[in-house]
């Protein structure tokens, strides 16, 4: 090919090639397959060398010619995309009355929701809320409570002892001696608190649980307050038809003792396949009774004058029930999707 077909071969691809070009980038895509190094251009120039001297110059001047033509396409092209590409970005609208993201809100956790609600319950009948210490000395957790030591109880308090003399409680018990210490009957109190115990995690279980306790001394008071208010509870917490049951047990600190169940939420009652209370159609809440008299003399309250109830239950497990959650742990792993849906 002579050089003046092989610059209009090179002119019509150019062309081709600008007018198939979208945009800044493909742009320069051209400019280099064409006046790059190693472009089109630059094989047209070494072809120079083949011809004879005279002819070099004239056809150098050539070639300087259509590069520059093709320089300047490329350069109004260039300019033309980029006009384009700032236009698009102007028009873009901005609608400043779409709604934006919501912030984010936080929310009251379960557990204390269920400590809030059982509290404001007994608020309401005039009872007093009042939290204690979560290190006691063995004199709150155990001997106050007419649990002497050897006494076999304190086995069933898998506790966590800081030193031989004082631990982590156990339970909220301890709160019972120390109310009726600073006051004479009447007492009324309800105490919310975390309790710790070493017990191995599993969907029941966790070494770090809350309790709330109760705790009614007076005159004549006797075990169908304890079943009314528990009842009333249950009722306001889980539902109106909530029923409650005592089953004999034993605690150094009640005579008689009860553990209290209360009707299945999930089932209603009925039992049979019921996942929630494994088909009894009842579920554990904790435990209770009418205060020992020993406890009653260990804070100078005379047992011949006056009777009182205390009752200790499991928050967690009344969180359990009344959200329908199937594990523990599930209250702790500060999973957002599961606390959001709680709230
Ligand atoms: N403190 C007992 C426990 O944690 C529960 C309880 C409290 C029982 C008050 C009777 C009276 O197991």
């Amino acid at each position: 090919m002579n050089l003046i077909d092989a610059l209009e071969d090179l002119r019509a691809r150019f062309e081709d090639a600008l007018k198939n070009s979208a945009g800044a980038d493909s742009l320069d895509a051209v400019r280099v397959a064409f006046l790059g190094r190693s472009g089109d251009v630059t094989a047209v120039r070494r072809s120079i060398g083949k011809l004879p001297p005279a002819e070099r110059p004239a056809a150098g001047q050539r070639i300087n010619e259509a590069v520059e033509k093709m320089e300047r396409a490329l350069n109004e092209a260039q300019a033309k995309a980029e006009a384009i590409e700032v236009g698009a970005s102007l028009s873009q609208r901005i609608d400043v009355t779409f709604p934006s993201i919501p912030p984010q809100q936080g929310s009251i956790h379960p557990m204390k929701r269920v400590m809030h609600d059982v509290c404001a319950y007994f608020e309401r009948h005039g009872f007093a809320v009042v939290v204690g210490p979560e290190i006691e000395p063995d004199y709150y957790n155990f001997d106050a409570l007419n649990i002497p030591p050897e006494h076999p109880a304190r086995e069933g308090f898998d506790s966590f002892f800081l030193t031989p003399n004082l631990l982590l409680r156990p339970h909220t018990s301890p709160m019972q001696i120390r109310t009726m210490q600073q006051h004479r009957p009447p007492v009324a109190v309800v105490v919310p608190g975390t309790c710790y115990r070493r017990d191995a995690v599993d969907a029941r279980h966790l070494y770090q649980f809350n309790q709330c306790e109760g705790l009614l001394v007076d005159e004549g008071v006797h075990m169908g307050h304890l079943k009314g208010m528990l009842t009333g509870m249950c009722r306001e917490l889980f539902g109106s038809e909530q029923q409650v049951r005592f089953r004999p047990s034993y605690f150094p600190f009640t005579e008689p003792s009860a553990e209290v169940d209360t009707t299945c939420p999930l089932c209603r009652g009925a039992g049979g396949e019921c996942r929630m209370c494994g088909g009894s159609g009842w579920i554990e809440l904790g435990g209770a009774g009418m205060v020992h008299p020993n406890v009653l003399r260990n804070v100078d309250y005379d047992p011949d004058v006056y009777s009182g109830w205390a009752f200790g239950f499991g928050v967690e497990r009344m969180a359990l029930v009344r959200y329908d959650v199937d594990d523990i742990r599930r209250f702790f792993e500060n999973d957002d999707a599961f606390l959001e849906q709680l709230a």
